[in-house]
């Protein structure tokens, strides 16, 4: 089978699920395990968005880089001499080895060797050396493949797309979220990987609503009003809101920004939520865990969720941050990083502890992990009849939404493209 007929045979078994599906219902379990979906995703979704590739703190000195992986694809992501961020495909021009190995590490002498065949290159690509490649090699056409960049309020963004979502509404909601917590000069306290035997999407969905928060997450649910249906907390919403106001915080309009799917941008949302009563932060007993960042000159008792693109999303706290990048491996497997900044300043053992920093994010994780886990292999029952969306699951339902809009062949009838546009339009 050529490539176009294994594209056309997936894309009939796609636009088949799509006429069969629900609106306001879960997907299909191939969604979650077909190999050829997983494909898709890939091609025509992940790679058009931005994807954070992680903090700038990582990279202080010229030739610093991290790498980071998405399904078979690695990306190194590397400081120049003159101090811009650049983005370049771990993949040689000459017969394709990785260049780097390694999640970070410093480039020699601003140079990037294969390890192979010793091809070399700059930090901007460009081929310098081949050796004994004959006179008539032009190394001018070889030089390797860079992705789109951007970075806002210390948050690197990857683009694989020649032509990428346009930014600006993400440089907006950034500079009102990340930019009012001071994160263009956090740092990197801690970070951790965890494995997950799951489909990316059930990753996701489980990120996007708070309805498993209650039954699920006994110690965030302690701590956050947001895992309360949003009738039962509209009080304390208002008192965290007087609060914030109180000390000149101003965080960007949360309906004015939850717009994913929006024609031509990235996706982007915002959402506040208080803290119950007494809670400084996240933290075993409601006290600090951190010295305050940004703009914030005490505690208001909220916290701050946004998200830039599908697999990006983020939580911000008077003292700290986390960062939760979702890293699509397989199928049926995700990688889901979690890191956590503090003001760049803050020394450990003096303004902070990992231990208790990490202590409800960890725990959240931990059992993230094993419920979407426990959701995958339900749902990948041959038996497995998809259930409606409740309505603490707003967002979940309207991300599968636009992830099916995008995926789906043009034209299918029942595609989630227009379900997608409608829900923007309705708010
Ligand atoms: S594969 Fe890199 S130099 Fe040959
Ligand atoms: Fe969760």
């Amino acid at each position: 089978m050529n490539h176009d007929t294994a594209t056309a045979a997936v894309d009939a078994r796609v636009a088949a699920l799509l006429a069969a599906r629900r609106p306001g219902h879960a997907l299909d379990r191939a969604f979650y395990t077909d190999p050829e979906i997983f494909a898709l995703d890939l091609e025509r979704f992940l790679f058009r968005r931005w994807i954070c590739a992680g903090h700038e703190s990582r990279l202080p000195a010229a030739g610093d880089f991290f790498t980071i992986e998405i399904g078979r694809e690695s990306v190194i992501v590397v400081r120049t001499a003159d101090g811009r961020i650049n983005a370049l495909l771990n993949v040689c021009r000459h017969r394709g080895s990785r260049l780097c190995e390694g999640r970070s590490g410093r480039v020699a002498a601003g140079r990037l060797t294969c390890p192979y065949h010793a091809w070399t290159y700059d930090l901007d690509g460009r081929l310098l050396v081949a050796r004994q490649m004959g006179e008539d090699f032009d190394p001018a056409g070889s030089g390797l493949r860079r992705l789109a960049v951007e970075v806002a309020e210390g948050l690197v963004f990857v683009c694989f797309a020649a032509a990428p979502p346009d930014f600006t509404r993400a440089r907006e909601v950034l500079a009102a979220t990340a930019g009012v917590h001071g994160w263009a000069r956090a740092k990197v306290a801690h970070s951790e990987t965890y494995t997950i035997n799951a489909n990316w999407k059930l990753a996701v969905e489980n990120y996007m609503e708070c309805y498993h928060c209650t039954p699920a997450h006994a110690e965030f649910a302690r701590r956050h009003v947001y895992s309360r249906p949003a009738e039962q907390s509209v009080e304390v919403e208002a008192a965290a809101r007087a609060r914030s106001e109180a000390l000149g915080i101003r965080i960007g309009d949360v309906d004015e920004y939850a717009s994913l799917a929006l024609p031509g941008g990235e996706s982007v949302s915002i959402l506040r939520s208080a803290l119950t009563d007494g809670h400084l932060t996240a933290s075993p007993d409601g006290g600090a865990v951190a010295t305050l960042m940004g703009a914030f000159t005490d505690f208001d008792g909220s916290s701050t969720y946004f998200d830039i693109g599908p697999v990006s999303d983020f939580l911000a706290y008077a003292d700290h941050g986390v960062m939760y990048r979702f890293i699509p491996k397989s199928a049926e497997r995700t990688e889901m990083e979690v890191v956590w900044l503090v003001d760049r300043d803050a020394v450990e053992g003096r303004d902070y502890e990992v231990e208790r920093l990490t202590w409800l994010w960890r725990a959240t994780s931990v059992e993230d992990k094993k419920i979407i886990e426990m959701n995958a292999q339900g749902a990948s029952s041959a038996f497995f009849v998809p259930g409606p969306y409740g309505r603490q699951e707003p967002y979940a339902g309207r991300f599968v939404d636009w992830y099916l809009g995008e995926i789906a062949p043009h034209g299918a009838p029942g595609s989630g493209r227009e379900a997608a546009r409608m829900k923007v339009a309705s708010g």
